[in-house]
């Protein structure tokens, strides 16, 4: 199985004055490492990306296509040829209010219909307890995010080696999902690290996104992984 490498553009400037040329580099990544970056770019942004690599929506609504207003569902990224999606990440939650409980029956309603479409699903969780209630719902991966890290310069390997460790585990031995982890991840030892504790690939952001020479951060991270 190759590892992950998933670029989440989230809502950056440089996702749209960028996006295109970091998705031709996650492409070349990819096929010179043989691991699988896959981006997220923002929804307008899609279809320009779609046949350059791997592309993945930032998220998805758990209703069917209708009367829904500002919602995008699984119908419309299956028809626009969109990989799968992004779910739950702790800057677009599934919970009526911020910080609140996430709400597992409209996840799973999301996470079902985008199967069902054939869509892939990478589920983001804040702690090992959300992590064993989704891997039960058998998502294409579950992504161990801690939210008082994203965006910073530490990263979750080097905070939280040992819930890195149990949150791989705890995937592995519950689901057939792959276990991913992100938060802070902007170096090579990091990346090598989060393979060392039992991850199959990281989460990266503001790391890549935000840099100028960004193919040779995604290559340092690719190649870290594999190497
Ligand atoms: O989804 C990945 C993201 O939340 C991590 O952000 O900027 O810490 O790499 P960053």
């Amino acid at each position: 199985m190759n590892k992950v490498l998933l670029i989440n553009y989230k809502a950056y400037k440089e996702s749209f004055t960028k996006g295109v040329e970091i998705a031709k580099a996650a492409a070349e990544v990819s096929n010179g490492t043989g691991v699988d970056v896959i981006v997220a770019p923002p929804s307008t942004v899609l279809n320009q990306i779609k046949g350059i690599v791997k592309t993945i929506a930032q998220g998805v609504d758990e209703v069917d296509p209708g009367a829904f207003t500002a919602h995008i569902t699984w119908f419309e990224l299956k028809y626009n040829g969109i990989a799968g999606t992004l779910l739950n990440h702790s800057e677009k939650r599934y919970s009526f209010s911020k910080g609140g409980e996430i709400d597992y029956d409209r996840l799973k309603q999301a996470i079902d219909k985008c199967k069902l479409a054939g869509l892939e699903t990478y589920v983001c969780v804040e702690n090992l307890e959300e992590a064993k209630k989704i891997a039960a719902m058998e998502p294409t991966a579950v992504a161990y995010e801690p939210p008082e890290l994203i965006g910073g310069n530490v990263s979750v390997t080097s905070a939280h080696p040992d819930i890195v460790k149990e949150f791989s585990n705890l995937i592995r031995e519950n689901s057939d999902s792959l276990p991913l982890i992100g938060a802070g991840v902007k170096k090579a030892e990091d990346a090598k690290k989060s393979i060392e504790l039992g991850a199959e690939g990281v989460l990266v952001a503001s790391g890549i996104v935000l840099a100028n020479d960004f193919k040779a951060e995604i290559y340092n991270l690719a190649s870290a992984m594999v190497n």
